[in-house]
């Protein structure tokens, strides 16, 4: 086995932050190697670095055992390096061939319909080299960055996160992919954070935290609980406990409901609903269809053009936000710092916020004092109340929504992603405090992109697909049930 790539003692700082702290990391030819830790630990840092976009404030790069200097991604290119970024960067406007000899010299286009045919033959990389980008769906968008870099022959292929936008069944395709990619002596740095995937695909993983390598595993050395562990540096259980559900009551009903996107396109197509008190709803389904909007006509921040939103039987398909807050309806949105948090206010004054709509006014001690009490409570990390809230981390954002929302004991939840962008421990506390919301009463509506959310936390399981619900399930992690989830979210009735 030859190694392909080497870096020693990588460190890079940002303004602030030390993103990178002396890191080494190798790829041997025909590997993957797994790229893992939480939000912020300096993945992409590292791999930014590797394809030339970052310059290292010190260490070396090894190409196949001579150290080079890699100032641009052309030069990364040069030595063989590919990076599929989190980010895609291709011109809408250009088919699919254009687009991948795109920055090539002398490459006739008609040759390369060919040859990108073959290569994604080859490598089950379904894609039409005459689509222009824009048709395109994000799966379809990843797979044409692939076969770029195979068609320039990267010997080094680099995917940060590339199956957050992937259905199951993409997610498939990739990794059979990847096996091709491997048999054919490419190395391949995979990053992501869902264990299960790790598990699967890494024939070693590096975990990071905090811009250090934590260590690095072979395959036979890890499971899930090790590397999770690794990553936050305790064993966590990820697997929440939880009673059997008792449903109550219909708190939540949404009625044929449709409304559009902010683009004006169609996104909620007739969807209907219910949730009770005491259970978790989850809906399960790739990004984009309509799970932001489904949120935001229950909220009230978006206007139903037909249909009707019910809450305990009463119709507030047009009442306003403040109206649904005073009723009991509670939002944690995927964007804590836009929608759920007022950045510029301590933690003491976001924990105070929807109180005031509630007759709670404000006088400084006393919210200063409640928020000391809500800080050890919920475990929020900060120097202390009066600091601003944008200061802390994703995860203690989180809890500063989670302990606000709460406290009001609302009588609907609806979670955004809520847990996106926490570590593992932060994790773990939303799900246990989501069960806990459930077990005192609360209906729970659950959207989450990751299906091992869904399992962990949902009572029952819906699948949204173009904005309507196309069927249901148990929150069973089976194959069967995973293969029955994936093909209802890639539009397949149950
Ligand atoms: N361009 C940048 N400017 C300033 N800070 C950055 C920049 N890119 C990343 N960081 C910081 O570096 C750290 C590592 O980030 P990143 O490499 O994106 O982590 P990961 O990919 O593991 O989630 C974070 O604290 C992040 O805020
Ligand atoms: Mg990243």
């Amino acid at each position: 086995m030859k190694t392909l790539l080497r870096v020693k003692g990588i460190v890079k700082r940002f303004p602030g932050v030390l993103a990178l702290n002396g890191v080494n990391f190798e790829l041997q030819e025909g590997e993957v190697h797994t790229l893992l830790g939480e939000n912020g630990a300096g993945k992409t840092t590292l791999m930014n670095v590797i394809f030339g976009l970052y310059k290292p404030d010190e260490g070396e790069i090894e190409i196949m055992g001579k150290k080079v200097q890699i100032k641009s991604p052309h030069d990364a290119l040069k030595y063989g390096i590919g990076m599929v970024q989190q980010h895609f960067t291709l011109v809408p406007s250009f088919s699919v061939a254009e687009n991948v000899i795109l920055g090539l010299p002398g490459e006739n286009l008609q040759d390369a319909v060919k040859r990108i045919r073959d290569i994604s033959n080859t490598y089950g990389l379904d894609v039409d080299p005459n689509a222009k980008i824009w048709q395109l769906s994000v799966g379809e968008r990843q797979r044409v960055e692939i076969i770029k870099l195979l068609y320039i022959g990267a010997r080094v292929v680099i995917l940060d996160e590339p199956t957050a936008v992937l259905t199951p069944q993409e997610t498939k395709a990739l990794f059979k992919a990847i096996r091709k990619m491997k048999e054919n002596g490419t190395g391949i740095i995979f990053i992501s954070h869902k264990l299960n995937e790790v598990m699967e695909i890494s024939d070693r993983v590096t975990v990071m935290k905090k811009g250090k390598v934590v260590g690095t595993v072979k395959r036979g050395e890890f499971d899930q609980r090790k590397l999770a562990s690794m990553m936050v540096g305790r064993e966590v259980v990820m697997e929440v406990e939880r009673e059997k559900a008792k449903p109550g009551e219909v708190v939540l009903k949404v009625d044929n409901v449709t409304a559009k996107s902010d683009k004006g396109h169609s996104a909620l197509n007739g969807i209907s609903l219910e949730v009770r008190a005491g259970e978790i709803l989850g809906i399960a389904g790739v990004a984009g269809n309509g799970q932001r909007e489904l949120a935001e006509i229950i909220y009230g921040l978006r206007e139903v053009e037909s249909g009707k939103v019910e809450l305990l039987g009463e119709d507030i398909t047009n009442k306003d936000v403040l109206y649904r807050i005073l009723k009991g309806i509670s939002y944690i949105p995927q964007d804590r710092k836009g929608v759920a948090l007022s950045p510029n206010l301590s933690v003491a004054e976001n924990l105070h916020l929807k109180r005031q709509t509630k007759g709670f006014f404000y006088n400084h001690d006393k919210v200063y004092k409640r928020a000391q009490e809500l800080i050890k409570k919920y475990n929020i990390k900060t120097p202390s109340p009066d600091v601003a809230v944008k200061y802390l981390s994703g995860g203690n954002m989180q809890k500063v929504v989670i302990a606000r929302e709460f406290e009001l004991k609302p009588k609907l939840i609806i979670a955004v992603h809520p847990t996106r962008g926490l570590d593992v421990a932060s994790m773990e506390f939303v799900y246990r405090s989501l069960i806990k919301a459930r077990d005192e009463g609360a209906a729970v509506l659950l959207l989450a992109g990751e299906l091992y959310e869904i399992f962990n936390l949902s009572d029952r399981v819906g699948v949204i697909y173009e904005g309507e619900i196309v069927g249901y399930t148990t929150p069973d992690p089976t194959p069967e049930n995973i293969e029955k989830i994936g093909l209802m979210m890639a539009g397949v009735r149950a």
